[in-house]
Formats: C-alpha cells, sequence, structure tokens
C-alpha cells in the first residue's frame, strides 16, 4: 500500500505543516461531470424533430422520455418505470397512488433530505420522524416502534448511497401491512442481496437532479411492479391523464382517474436521462474500486470505525463515511482533514444548519403549513395524538451523527489521489485517536 508514513508523521496542515493532498478534488456531481457527446446527441435529436414533449409533436417520433422508462425499468428489475420532474415529484405521485393522504401516518428517518419528509405533507399526511443506526438509514427497531394503526407508508431512505436493511424493514412491512417507499434518489444502481435498490418497496423513488450519480439536471423516476399503482401515479403525475388510450374515456376501475398535477418530464431531460442511464455502470465501478482502495488503507486504524454498508456489493460507494470516538475528536478532526486538502467534513453540528438532519427542519418542528388552517397536523380526519417534534426527539440520530465524518468519492479521483486521502486521515489520526 502507498501510505507514505513520512507524511503520515509530519505537522499537520491545519497547524501549519504542508498538505498531505496536492491534487485538485473533483466536484461530486458523477454523471454531471460525464456530459459529453451521447447526451448531445440525443438531445439533438429531441432539437431536430422538434419533438420536445413525449405525447405528441409536427410528426410521429419516438419518444425519449418513454424509452428512459422502458431502459429504466429493464435495468431496475421492475415491470413499470415513470418518468416525472422530480425525485421529490416522485415521492408525492408515489404516496397518492399508495393511498396515502389526510388522516395517515408516514415513517420517515430523521437523516435524510428535507424532501423525503416534505413530500408526506405534500400528499396531507403527518410525518412521524425515525432514528437511523450505524448504517445512517432507518433503523428498523425504532420503525417498529412507531408504527401504529394510521400508518399507511415507510419511506426506506437508502441513504448516501447505502442500502437500508431490507430484510428487516420488509418483514416489518409484511407484518403490519404497511407499504415500503424506497427513496433512491442518492442510491441510483445500488442493490441489496443482489437485488436492485427501488425494485422492494411498492412504489420507489429516483432522483435525476444534478447532485445525484446519474442526472438530467432535474428529473425523477417512479418505479413499481404493481399495474394499478403504476396508473393511479401515472394519473397523478399528468393532470390531463394523456397517457390513458382514450383520454375521455370512462375510468377502467374505481380509483384509476382522479385530479393530479402536472409533474411530467420533458423530452430534453429524458434524452439527457437516457444518455446518462448508459454511463451507470461505469461510474459505479469507478466509485467501488476508490472507494476500496481507501478503506483498505485506513482499516484498523483504532477508534476509526467505518459506517455499516448492510451490504457491501450492493453498496454505491458514493461517500466513505466513518464514526469517531466522541463529538469533540470529530469537531477537529473534519477540519484538520479538510486543510490536509482532503473534501471531507463533519456530518452534523447543532449551531450549522443543514437539510439532511431531522433537527434543523424547522419547517417541521414548528408545523408550518402553507394556509393558516395548519393541516395536514390539524386535519379532523386525523385520530391521532397531535403531532409534536423537537429537535432532540430522535436522540440515537444526533449521537451518531455529531461524531461522523463524511467524504465524497468521486469516480474520476485516480490511484494516488486515492492514496494521498488514505494518508491524509491516517495522519489526522495519528494526530488526534
Ligand atoms: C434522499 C433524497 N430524497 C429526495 C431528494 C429530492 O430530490 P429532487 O431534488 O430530485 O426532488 C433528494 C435530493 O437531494 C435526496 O437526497
Amino acid at each position: 500500500m502507498a501510505i507514505d508514513s513520512a507524511l503520515v508523521s509530519g505537522k499537520l496542515a491545519i497547524d501549519g505543516g504542508e498538505p498531505v493532498k496536492t491534487t485538485p478534488n473533483y466536484p461530486m456531481y458523477p454523471g454531471g461531470m460525464e456530459i459529453g457527446e451521447e447526451e448531445k446527441k440525443l438531445v439533438m435529436e429531441v432539437l431536430d424533430h422538434k419533438y420536445l414533449f413525449r405525447y405528441y409533436g409536427p410528426k410521429e417520433y419516438p419518444s425519449k422520455v418513454r424509452e428512459l422508462e422502458v431502459q429504466w425499468a429493464d435495468k431496475m428489475g421492475v415491470k413499470y418505470a415513470l418518468a416525472v420532474n422530480s425525485c421529490t415529484s416522485a415521492l408525492i405521485s408515489s404516496l397518492v397512488a399508495l393511498g396515502v393522504g389526510p388522516g395517515a401516518e408516514v415513517i420517515v428517518p430523521g437523516y435524510t433530505f428535507f424532501a423525503s419528509c416534505a413530500s408526506i405533507v405534500g400528499a396531507k399526511a403527518i410525518p412521524v420522524i425515525a432514528e437511523v443506526d450505524r448504517s445512517l438509514t432507518l433503523d428498523p427497531a425504532d420503525v417498529e416502534k412507531k408504527i401504529t394503526d394510521r400508518t399507511k407508508a415507510i419511506i426506506a431512505v437508502h441513504m448516501r448511497g447505502v442500502p437500508c436493511k431490507m430484510d428487516e424493514l420488509m418483514a416489518i412491512s409484511r407484518k403490519h401491512k404497511v407499504p415500503i417507499l424506497e427513496d433512491v434518489a442518492q442510491a441510483c444502481g445500488g442493490s441489496y442481496k443482489g437485488k436492485m435498490l427501488g425494485s422492494f418497496g411498492e412504489c420507489n423513488a429516483f432522483s435525476l437532479q444534478y447532485h445525484k450519480i446519474i442526472t438530467a439536471g432535474e428529473g425523477g423516476i417512479v418505479t413499481t411492479n404493481d399495474a394499478l399503482l403504476n396508473d393511479r401515479a401515472m394519473a397523478y403525475h399528468d393532470t390531463a391523464a394523456c397517457w390513458r388510450p382514450d383520454r375521455f374515456g370512462l375510468p377502467r376501475y374505481e380509483g384509476e382517474v382522479f385530479p393530479g398535477v402536472n409533474f411530467r418530464m420533458s423530452e430534453l431531460h429524458g434524452a439527457v436521462a437516457l444518455a446518462q442511464l448508459g454511463k451507470l455502470d461505469n461510474l459505479l465501478a469507478g466509485m467501488r474500486r476508490n472507494k476500496k482502495r481507501i478503506k483498505e488503507q485506513i482499516a484498523g486504524i483504532d477508534g476509526l470505525e467505518f459506517r455499516e454498508v448492510n451490504d457491501e456489493a450492493g453498496d454505491t460507494a458514493i461517500c466513505l463515511v466513518f464514526f469517531l470516538p466522541d463529538e469533540e475528536i470529530t469537531r477537529k478532526f473534519g477540519p484538520a482533514l479538510k486543510a490536509e486538502g482532503v473534501d471531507a467534513g463533519c456530518i452534523f453540528d447543532k449551531g450549522v444548519p443543514d437539510w439532511h438532519v431531522y433537527a434543523h427542519w424547522k419547517m417541521i418542528i414548528d408545523k408550518v403549513t402553507a394556509t393558516p388552517e395548519g393541516c395536514p397536523y390539524t386535519c379532523s380526519y386525523y385520530q391521532g395524538p397531535t403531532p409534536e417534534y423537537t429537535p432532540d426527539m430522535n436522540p440515537n440520530t444526533l449521537a451518531l451523527l455529531s461524531r461522523t465524518i463524511h467524504m465524497d468519492i468521486p469516480p474520476r479521483m485516480d490511484e494516488r489521489d486515492c492514496d494521498m486521502v488514505a494518508t491524509a486521515v491516517q495522519k489526522v489520526a495519528k494526530a488526534y485517536l
């Protein structure tokens, strides 16, 4: 291994020494950084045909959005994929398809991007915020504790690229007859025990926003194996229900059609997403190779414990996350690593706002709503106790996050970049652990 012991013993950069990592850090836009000829070709086809809308154009032309749906379903091992304009839209369409609405509770982890929780309010239901475990994904034991007869869905977020404990969550789902909705925004292409993420839940939501593994700038996908759920998500995502064979015909079954919104994906986004889907495997291979190389070189450091990944082979490897013994060391470790030139940092600081930690979701904690009536919290269909949220309601989550270090693993890093990162971690660990 390529750890340079002289560098490890050197003076910390934060104390005025030389930084270990001298190469630039790549921005963490894995797919975005690979935008190239493939995307341009498909986008130009759309423009050349003046076919910007999936359902019609000046002349018949095969829709890129439709092609994306077909290829996406095939890749993720599901029967149906529905392209929408964001993951938030995918989450809301999924919740609506599942019949979540006034009176329902939905369980969501306390560590996820705010959108996972906001989508529940968007579907007029009550968020119930649960603990994460040492994988920083939903803690199945806490989910079980928080289930009530009002729970209508569990949002399993594969946070920071790592699969949730799907065996345990699926068992809870079966036992209580509560559907799982996977939030795969950060883990596109990941798997759990050989099965693709986004193929476990009754409905699942992906993101194609710019920060994600593959991207169209904005975009999302709903996946499901259930024809009725697909129909309902489709109806909701397209208020005019253009998809139906006869858009003015009678519903084929009760609950098929109802007024929705417009979450449709444009052909330009479909073209970019289609080209990006073809790049997914290479991106994953790059991140997995880099993460493995760094991990091998820092394994066994006393006091440094890797985050549980639930299934090593299914981890997308977008980042490396580890725990340190306490908050005080973590507060010093993050900035010291950054000073060594590594794009790393602490995950949680009470004083620093972050949309990924529930304690900062002030709009949920204060039950802020768009109109003064206070729905969904005051909805008369809701039969549970008045929901109360506090910043310290999930103490295990905050305790874990406050001693967590996070670093991105861009696929473009080469061996030298990885070795410098590993050396920098060794150096800071030697000084602080
Ligand atoms: C876990 C998670 N869920 C949902 C979203 C929302 O995605 P979008 O911006 O596509 O609506 C994000 C975006 O960052 C996310 O990280």
